[in-house]
């Protein structure tokens, strides 16, 4: 393992303290919504995001610990979309268990989602920054990205044909925009230059896209229990994914 390969197995580890020590200091009272929410977060994920946020405070020479919980507050965020994106794709199936509406029900997968973006602002909010106001900027723009991407990927669900603009603008507002956001607020907290921010935040959309093109094709190819999601949902949703798009 490489030095540049350490250093994200060590971030990892940080990320994953970080949350926990949060989440305990969070003292979620109703078993309704606490269970589920650790259940959540015990399943795992990549964490690419929070990890994302905290390279990029590196990068530009900030010190990893002052941007952890920007970067819990991304993950958090990230969660939340993917709780409720699963009751909107019907998915049973998520990092290889139940869903959160699979397990428990609807209403609690809704307030999960809600309780996890109530916990991200508490976590980003906890950022010692002179430059807080355009983090929280950056973050909520975000978060009302990820809603408009999700509104047309349920609209392109009943279209007959959409056109690979239409696609592409789809999936950067509903995925790009996040990770985008996370290479930006990184640069924000490390006290980037304007340039280093500019930057860090084109290479997040750019990363984000292809990150959502690569999970289309991973709908198709990928084997499910490495993908930990039901292989084949996407085509019998009738989702607008890239292969789709291109086989039209
Ligand atoms: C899944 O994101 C949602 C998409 C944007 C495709 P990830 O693949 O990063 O999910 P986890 O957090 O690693 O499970
Ligand atoms: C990802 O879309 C976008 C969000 C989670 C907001 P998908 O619906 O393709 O994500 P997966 O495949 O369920 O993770
Ligand atoms: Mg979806
Ligand atoms: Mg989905
Ligand atoms: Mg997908």
């Amino acid at each position: 393992m490489d030095q540049f390969q350490q250093s994200i197995k060590g971030w990892r580890i940080l990320i994953e303290r970080q949350l926990r020590l949060f989440l305990r200091a969070s003292r979620l009272k109703s078993r309704a919504v606490a269970v589920p929410v650790h259940y959540v977060f015990a399943n795992g994920g990549k964490r690419i995001r929070p990890v994302l946020l905290l390279l990029a405070c590196k990068t530009v020479g900030g010190r990893v610990r002052d941007a952890l919980p920007a970067a819990v507050a991304i993950e958090l965020l990230h969660n939340f979309t993917l709780v409720h994106d699963d009751i909107m794709d019907k998915a049973t199936s998520r990092r290889g268990r139940p869903t959160v509406h699979t397990k428990w029900d609807q209403s609690t997968a809704i307030l999960v989602g809600d309780e996890l973006m109530a916990l991200a602002y508490r976590s980003l909010l906890q950022t010692k920054s002179a430059r807080l106001h355009a983090i929280a900027d950056t973050f909520t723009q975000a978060f009302v990205e990820v809603c408009e991407g999700q509104g047309l990927d349920k609209e392109f669900e009943t279209q007959r044909r959409v056109s690979l603009p239409r696609y592409l603008t789809m999936i950067e507002q509903k995925t790009a925009k996040v990770i985008s956001a996370a290479a930006e607020i990184g640069a924000l907290v490390g006290r980037g230059t304007v340039r280093q921010v500019t930057a860090l935040q084109r290479y997040g959309l750019h990363l984000g896209r292809a990150f959502q093109v690569q999970d289309d094709l991973l709908d198709v190819v990928a084997d499910e229990a490495k993908f930990g999601k039901t292989v084949g949902r996407d085509i019998v949703s009738g989702k607008k994914t890239y292969l789709l798009i291109r086989a039209d």
